[in-house]
């Protein structure tokens, strides 16, 4: 069997999406998790781009050593050279050229003949390649390019030196018989190509990123690029989990295969979705919650006597845990360690103790303590560790007679205990005023979301806020089974997020 290169830009064409941004713990946490996963390519981000994205494609490429590091360039010699001065320390560097090519984007977006092109073509390529012999190079919009100059942008970079030439579908726009044509005939047109790695780079505008994607591979490229969840600009990418596991499910069909490690899937699922902040659709392929469930008596019987009656894929191939230990408030801490290793989690014996802690609260209050409510303690826990403010107590006054009245109590970054009250518009609102007061940082609030964890009245409330501050956005999350405290952490969460970044930037 042949072997399809992965090759996940969660962190860069991810990290595009509108609110996705993550900071540099976040990055490096993610970028780990995806060496685990075995992904082949980290595309870490774009390092010209901002100071803060200089920075995380440095430290990962230094940390991140079992996975080729990539850092993405337009064709100008300052990308290029900024590119390359963040990975190179990576054990195996990699340089992502990019230019548009187009009719479209040269005359509206670059305002450059195409002969201009072919030349920033062959320069930048040429640059890149005299500091690494790993380079990429993408003909931006090829979907929508003139077949005849996309087959000559394509020769001029492999000339200058492109190992590997990637086919990005930018606006996700094609049809997957019309992108299988292209790649054939891509194949067909550019002389010595078959030398080469073919890839290809589909968005979903149309839902058809992950079908162009197979088509692709169907027609010869052995790299796709993809992200996990799917998140990225718009609609979106291709979803790495989704390809991987139709490769694995149906190599019978493809007979390619990959060095991803699926058991890993569903905890790098969770993890991006917890950082980012972007919820996974409850009925998202292969990491979805009712993904592996099955709700009407027929499939449900069928499921019982014999799996594969309606289950093509096993849940635990994609790391989804059985659980048939149901822990509770009797459960010790042995049990509560070896379903955090099932989930995937190995904590460090301090981390442990909180979440311990942290458990045995839950399960005063709950009779049956989930994997998702487990999961949970560890990514509340996680956000506590990295606070500037803590959010100590909150007390609410509401109902629809009185004022909602909140007061809250924080330490600050100084160890200071820290009291304020306020009166709002409802409890949510009273509290934030109450910890505005104290944290002093302007801002607006531009969601909030509340959704339950767990079925059920003593669920476990998780709250999303995304906060506006000079144009960027934060993301805080808070989970509790009080939704109102809930809400003040995530509040809080996205507060630090923002303190932490302006005292960087200072
Ligand atoms: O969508 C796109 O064309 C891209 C390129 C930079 C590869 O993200
Ligand atoms: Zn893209």
């Amino acid at each position: 069997m042949g072997k399809v290169i992965i090759f996940d830009t969660t962190l860069r064409d991810g990290e595009q999406a509108a609110g996705g941004s993550m900071n540099l713990g976040e990055k490096l946490e993610i970028a780990r998790q995806l060496e685990k996963l075995g992904v082949d390519v980290i595309e870490a981000g774009f390092p010209i781009s901002s100071p803060g994205d200089f920075e995380s494609v440095k430290l990962i490429a230094q940390e991140v050593r079992g996975s080729i590091i990539c850092g993405l360039a337009r064709a100008n010699p300052d990308d290029v050279d900024r590119a390359w001065e963040a990975i190179k320390d990576a054990a195996h560097p990699r340089i992502h050229v990019f230019v548009s090519s187009s009719d479209i984007h040269l005359m509206h977006g670059m305002k450059k003949t195409r002969e201009e092109i072919l030349q920033l073509t062959r320069d930048m390529v040429a640059r890149a390649r005299s500091y690494t012999d790993d380079i990429e190079f993408s003909p931006m919009d090829a979907s929508r390019t003139e077949p005849a100059y996309l087959y000559q942008i394509l020769q001029v970079a492999i000339e200058a030196g492109a190992t590997t030439l990637n086919i990005p579908d930018t606006v996700g726009y094609s049809i997957p018989e019309e992108f299988g044509g292209l790649i054939e005939n891509i194949y067909q047109n550019v002389p010595r190509i078959s030398e080469l790695i073919v890839s290809m780079h589909c968005h979903n505008d149309l839902g058809l990123a992950v079908a162009n994607s197979l088509e692709a591979v169907r027609k010869g490229c052995r790299q796709v690029e993809c992200t996990i969840n799917g998140i990225g600009e718009r609609a979106g990418n291709a979803s790495l989990e989704e390809i991987v596991m139709a490769i694995k499910t149906r190599s019978d069909f493809f007979n390619l295969n990959t060095d991803i490690d699926t058991r890993q899937i569903y905890k790098t699922s969770r993890m991006v979705s917890e950082i980012t902040g972007f919820s996974v659709q409850p009925n998202k392929a292969i990491v979805g919650a009712n993904a592996f469930r099955h709700e009407s008596g027929i499939h449900q019987d069928g499921v019982i006597k014999m799996p594969i009656t309606f289950e093509i894929m096993d849940p635990k191939t994609v790391g989804i845990p059985s659980s048939s230990l149901v822990l509770g408030k009797l459960s010790g801490r042995h049990a509560l360690r070896e379903r955090l290793a099932e989930l995937g989690y190995g904590l460090e014996d301090e981390d442990f103790n909180r979440v311990f802690r942290a458990f045995k609260d839950l399960a005063d209050k709950k009779k049956e303590v989930a994997d998702r409510d487990i999961e949970s303690l560890v990514a509340e826990e996680q956000r506590t560790v990295s606070e500037v403010y803590h959010l100590d107590r909150i007390q609410i006054s509401c109902g629809d007679r009185g004022i909602p009245t909140a007061s809250v109590i924080m330490t600050s970054p100084d160890g200071q205990a820290l009291a304020d009250a306020a009166l709002g518009s409802g409890p949510v609102d009273a509290a934030f005023k109450a910890i505005d007061k104290i944290v002093k940082v302007p801002n607006t609030l531009t969601e909030f979301n509340i959704k339950s964890i767990t079925e059920g009245i003593d669920a476990i409330g998780e709250v999303l806020c995304r906060i506006e501050s000079d144009s960027v956005t934060y993301t805080g999350r808070g989970a509790d089974t009080d939704i109102i405290v809930a809400s003040a952490k995530a509040y809080v969460n996205a507060l630090n997020r923002l303190l932490a970044t302006k005292k960087k930037a200072e």
